[in-house]
């Protein structure tokens, strides 16, 4: 299989996953793509990245500290994965297409509409990929969750009921998900539940929304970013700093389809955590996955009682995997796995890598396009714009900028 030359560029946490991520794709005889370099403003992340890369992949990528250097000295590469922080992505990208590049970009887009616009003028004049890094709707147990709404098993959806909450005042993953112009915690987890959301159910077109800053001082706690991947710059880590980005979203949302969606996302909570969902229609109801921690969906239905585990699959006979993720969880029908949340984490992210190279190779359409990857990122500004309009905020309203009192101050931050 022909391998096109790609490279990453941001070499911190996400940068770590995804070399994972590439070792197994590498690993399971399907690899398309093959990491040439590592591009980082900090040379230092870059040269740990390259490091890493030589121990997982057995070779190592060319470091770069920037794209307009890596263009001349690797004419070569034809893509390049953006893991840069959030508040960065428009300026990368667009940079990224000028030069000639398709585009693997990690969710979100960018954190203004106007933001995501910049992308996609500049995407479509490159006539080159864009595809955004939203992974979790490629977990087997999401994908049946799918399947099941989609044949119709719990009837016509009436309401997705959505909460989690954790957090206290702790710093949560890394110092930026605190700042709002590089990429709060509501918006960088929630543009995640929002992709499943609407991967479920359709599009959402209207939210009400009260957001809150609940912490505004932020301690460095225990616990610092996500499984080990931060460990090495675990000491860059401040004992206390000032929050700006909302910790407690709690919205109504309505789907164009009919059904109402209700979404807590809570990252103040002191106290017990809490994490609930559950998908009711006309007929019954589904507790849908988990991503990433392989758990079996629970179907209750009118008069047939509970369904869990592989009699899920039952269900939809037709269902099956595509041919890379049944390779890499074991089989083209799971009701449940019990591959370990690292692992499933980096398969979730092979399978984008994959579908880079298949589009780069013979035009396949990116599964979470700019537009996907654009409303996911409405839908989460809806809320925080509600918020601050006291009033329902439509989607349309985001998307076409009609309001943005929230983004504006992102925009002139960015001076976009
Ligand atoms: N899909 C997921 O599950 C998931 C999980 C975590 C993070 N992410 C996303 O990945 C992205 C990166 O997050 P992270 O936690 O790795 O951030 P991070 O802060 O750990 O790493 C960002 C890296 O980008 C580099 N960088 C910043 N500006 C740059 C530029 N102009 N050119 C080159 N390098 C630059 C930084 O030096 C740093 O090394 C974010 O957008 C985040 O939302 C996605």
């Amino acid at each position: 299989m022909i391998k096109i030359p790609i490279a990453i560029v941001g070499a911190g946490g996400m940068g770590g996953r995804h070399l994972r991520a590439l070792d197994a794709l590498y690993k399971s005889g399907m690899s398309n793509v093959e990491l040439i370099a590592v591009c980082d403003i900090r040379r230092e992340n870059a040269i740990h990245l390259a490091d890493k890369a030589e121990e997982i992949l057995g070779s190592r990528p060319i470091v770069f500290t920037s794209m307009e250097q890596m263009k001349k000295d690797r004419p070569d590469i034809q893509a390049v994965d953006i893991t840069t922080d959030s508040g960065s992505h428009h300026l990368i990208a667009e940079l990224a297409f000028e030069l000639g590049y398709n585009v693997l970009c990690e969710k979100p887009l960018s954190l203004t509409i106007r933001g995501c616009n910049r992308v996609i003028e500049a995407w479509k004049k490159s006539g080159k990929v864009l595809s955004v890094g939203e992974q979790e709707r490629r977990d087997p147990i999401c994908r049946l969750n799918k399947a099941i709404i989609d044949e119709g098993i719990i009837g016509n959806p009436y309401s997705f009921i959505q909460g989690s909450a954790r957090g206290g005042n702790d710093i949560i993953i890394w110092p930026w998900r605190h700042y709002k112009n590089i990429g709060g915690i509501f918006v960088d987890a929630g543009v995640h539940t929002v992709d499943q959301m609407m991967y479920y159910l359709g599009d959402i077109e209207e939210v009400f929304a009260v957001s809150k800053i609940w912490e505004p001082k932020r301690y460095k706690g225990e616990k610092i970013g996500v499984a080990n991947f931060y460990d090495h710059w675990v000491n860059e880590v401040p004992d206390e700093i000032d929050a700006n980005a909302e910790d407690m979203v709690i919205s109504t949302m309505k789907y164009k389809n009919g059904a109402v969606g209700q979404w807590t996302s809570f990252f103040a909570a002191h106290g017990e955590v809490t994490e609930y969902g559950m998908i009711y229609g006309s007929k019954g109801s589904i507790r849908p996955a988990k991503q990433r921690r392989g758990d079996p969906l629970t179907i209750t239905l009118d008069g047939a009682g509970t369904i869990s585990g592989n009699d899920v699959l039952e269900l939809v006979p037709n269902f099956h995997l595509d041919e890379l993720p049944a390779r890499l969880f074991g089989s083209e029908r799971l009701g449940s796995y019990n591959t370990p949340f690292e692992d499933a984490d980096r398969f979730l992210v092979a399978l984008e890598y994959f579908e880079l190279g298949q589009c780069i190779a013979d035009g396949t359409k990116p599964e979470v396009d700019a537009y996907i990857g654009r409303k996911d990122l409405a839908v989460c500004n809806a809320a925080l714009e509600s918020s601050i309009l006291g009033r329902s905020v439509t989607i349309e309203e985001i998307e076409n900028e009609k309001t943005s009192v929230y983004e504006s101050s992102i925009n002139d931050h960015w001076k976009i």
